[in-house]
């Protein structure tokens, strides 16, 4: 979806919101989520793998860290749904039957509105080394990317 059309659902959810919604939303236009400093890795001869980053959801927000740990031997591991230090923001990554991945990003805007962002990593940038029990898998793709499949959805938090 583009901003043209994100725009004016962002506008009314916030305006529906707002007499009950302390966070009042800015209305700039929203067409894209910028992340930085992207990593997803496991740690050789340890049960972890570790997947963190920050994300910027509009140009006026400062950028959020979302960070999560998961067990998983060997490889980057599927990460259910977790928050990061600004609560409105949540994360998962899914991984892919290509040995990719899917990273989506929640952003509640107003209760029930939520914008979803979807970023699927190429198989391509999950690579393997060590061996035996030292085995274990790292991102090598950029570490910095913007999600510009943007899609509003309801809450998942069930409401
Ligand atoms: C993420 O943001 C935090 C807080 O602003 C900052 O300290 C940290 O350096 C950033 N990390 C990356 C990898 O961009
Ligand atoms: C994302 O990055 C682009 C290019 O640097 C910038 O123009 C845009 O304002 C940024 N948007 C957000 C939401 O950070
Ligand atoms: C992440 O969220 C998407 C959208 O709700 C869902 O399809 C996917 O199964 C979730 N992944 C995990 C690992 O929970
Ligand atoms: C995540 O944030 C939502 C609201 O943004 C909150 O309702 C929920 O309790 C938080 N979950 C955790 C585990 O902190
Ligand atoms: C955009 O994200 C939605 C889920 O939010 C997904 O169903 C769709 O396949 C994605 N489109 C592209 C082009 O990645």
């Amino acid at each position: 979806m583009k901003f043209s059309s994100i725009t004016p659902l962002l506008a009314a959810a916030a305006a529906s919101a707002a007499p009950l919604d302390p966070v009042i939303r800015p209305m700039v236009p929203i067409d894209v989520f910028n992340v930085t400093g992207f990593q997803a890795y496991s740690v050789p001869h340890s049960s972890w793998s570790y997947t963190r980053f920050n994300i910027s959801v509009t140009t006026i927000s400062p950028a959020t860290l979302c960070s999560a740990e998961t067990l998983s031997y060997q490889h980057v591991g599927d990460i259910t749904q977790t928050n990061c230090t600004e609560p409105s923001i949540s994360f998962n990554l899914t991984r892919t039957s290509d040995n990719g991945a899917k990273l989506d990003i929640f952003w509640i805007l107003a209760e029930p509105g939520l914008l979803q962002g979807t970023y699927l990593i190429p198989g391509d940038q999950f690579v393997n080394s060590g061996v035996a029990t030292s085995v274990h898998e790292d991102y090598i793709g950029s570490k910095s990317f913007s999600i510009s499949n943007l899609t509003l959805v309801h809450s998942i938090w069930g409401n």
